[in-house]
């Protein structure tokens, strides 16, 4: 089976030209660096688009298949509409997802509204839309859901989110499916819920299940033991309680190649295991085949992505380490210090065949945490260097804060030799401009 871009460390077009600068689809990073500022994070559209073709044609043997992504990983109007046209739903989380989704002009009729704890502000933005599917998440969500769509006279069209019991390797913050989560229905909770929504709601139209088992994951037998739940549940409640439910979204999760220690099954591999079982387990259950949703973030938008830094100061401690320090760090990548994430990174403007240097790359904000990179060799990193630190496309800019009043960057889209800007640079103005002094 062919490799997929989430296999690989770099964007799809990365080499040195032939000053020895990185490239980027046919964009020198240290032109972008010296044009736009930094850090600045760079989104390779050509990259992005073939990951998205790469998952289309992975499933394209399943007619009845929706592929949504996960925005949490990265959501900007450019990219939502870039994503649009290649074919993608939106797994929305929040008001400002559904807001950014509608901004990009997608028919929201392909966005799905997940959450532990939607707001009721929330709920009316998503019914005023016309959000396709809403997930719900718990008893308390059932009533709420159903008194706004009764007050607005609609009919939404749910899936009730379960815990499958499915425990994967991951980290911990990470994890979704096993049975102690915070997201979902517990199995045993499923038959009260239906039984609440048939009886009880009648502004609610039950269509399917919805589980999300883990994230970076990289075994793919936990996807078939998740659609093996998932579809003996189908079955069992349309018996039970004589409905039709045909629908499955079964979440995302698959693992990218940060560094050469992760080695993640391609989108092949992961469509393989997945269709393998949805045909075994519906003849297992006697089960006509459902509509699949899948939801994948990470891999869809991570190795797209890179992040610029200019190197400033350093330090050498006496007979330990060496410090290099970026203009950037736990604020514009926050997963170094939340979950430990390791990230390979490479002078852009240094060729490779110089002396490597063994540093630590640490960030400038105020907390001995904010290391972005421990132990890294590099290619004599100086003042004034340009650090391209690789695979930071998902959960970057979507987790970023203005932690010590820093400016957030500036994203630009590149795409063979052509680059735009597609989120600006904060400014000082906007850092306050809801701040009221009285
Ligand atoms: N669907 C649901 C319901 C989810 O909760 C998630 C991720 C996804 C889909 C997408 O998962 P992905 O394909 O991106 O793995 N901030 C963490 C990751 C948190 C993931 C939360 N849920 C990190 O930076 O590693």
């Amino acid at each position: 089976m062919p490799n997929t871009i989430n296999q690989n460390i770099k964007p799809f077009n990365t080499k040195r030209n032939q000053q020895g600068n990185l490239e980027i689809s046919g964009c020198d990073t240290v032109s972008l660096a010296k044009k736009y500022g930094t850090p600045l994070y760079v989104m390779d559209e050509v990259t992005l688009r073939k990951i998205a073709r790469e998952y289309k044609d992975a499933f394209s043997s399943y007619k009845k298949v929706n592929m949504m992504f996960a925005s949490k990983a990265l959501m900007t109007s450019q990219i939502a509409k870039i994503l649009h046209e290649e074919g993608f739903g939106f797994d929305v989380v929040s008001g400002g997802e559904i807001f950014t989704v509608h901004n990009a002009n997608v028919d929201m009729n392909y966005a799905t509204f997940n959450g532990n704890n939607k707001t009721s502000d929330e709920i009316e933005l998503a019914l005023n839309l016309n959000v396709g599917r809403i997930s719900v998440d718990n008893f308390y969500e059932i009533k709420l859901l159903d008194e706004i769509a009764k007050k607005k006279n609609k009919i939404q069209k749910i899936l009730l989110r379960i815990t499958p019991g499915i425990e994967c390797h991951t980290h911990e913050y990470i994890q979704t499916g096993h049975l102690d989560s915070k997201f979902g229905f517990d199995l045993t909770q499923i038959d009260e819920a239906v039984n609440l929504i048939k009886n009880e709601c009648k502004n609610l139209e039950i269509k399917g299940l919805h589980a999300h088992i883990g994230s970076q994951i990289f075994e793919t037998q936990v996807y078939y033991d998740e659609i093996g739940v998932l579809i003996k549940e189908l079955k069992r409640i349309n018996e039970v309680h004589n409905l039709n439910l045909d629908e499955m979204n079964i979440g995302g999760g698959l693992g990218i190649t940060y560094t050469s220690e992760d080695c993640p099954p391609s989108v092949y591999e992961l469509a393989d295991v997945i269709l393998k079982s949805i045909k075994e387990n519906c003849a297992k259950y006697n089960f006509d085949e459902p509509v699949l949703y899948i939801e994948p973030g990470r891999s869809i938008v991570g190795t797209s992505g890179v992040t610029l830094y200019t190197i400033g100061s350093y330090k050498q401690v006496p007979k330990g380490r060496k410090y290099i320090a970026v203009d950037g760090g736990m604020a514009d990548n926050p997963r170094p210090s939340m979950y430990g994430a390791k990230y390979l990174a490479e002078i852009a403007n240094k060729k490779e065949n110089e002396t490597f240097e063994k540093v630590t790359v640490a960030g400038r904000f105020c907390e001995s945490g904010d290391i972005l990179i421990k132990d890294i060799e590099l290619n004599s990193p100086e003042t004034g260097d340009i650090l391209c630190v690789y695979n930071t496309g998902a959960y970057g800019y979507s987790m970023s804060s203005n932690y010590n009043r820093v400016l957030k960057p500036a994203m630009v889209l590149v795409n063979c030799g052509q680059s735009d800007i597609i989120i600006k640079r904060e400014t000082y103005e906007q850092l306050v401009q809801n701040d009221v002094l009285h």
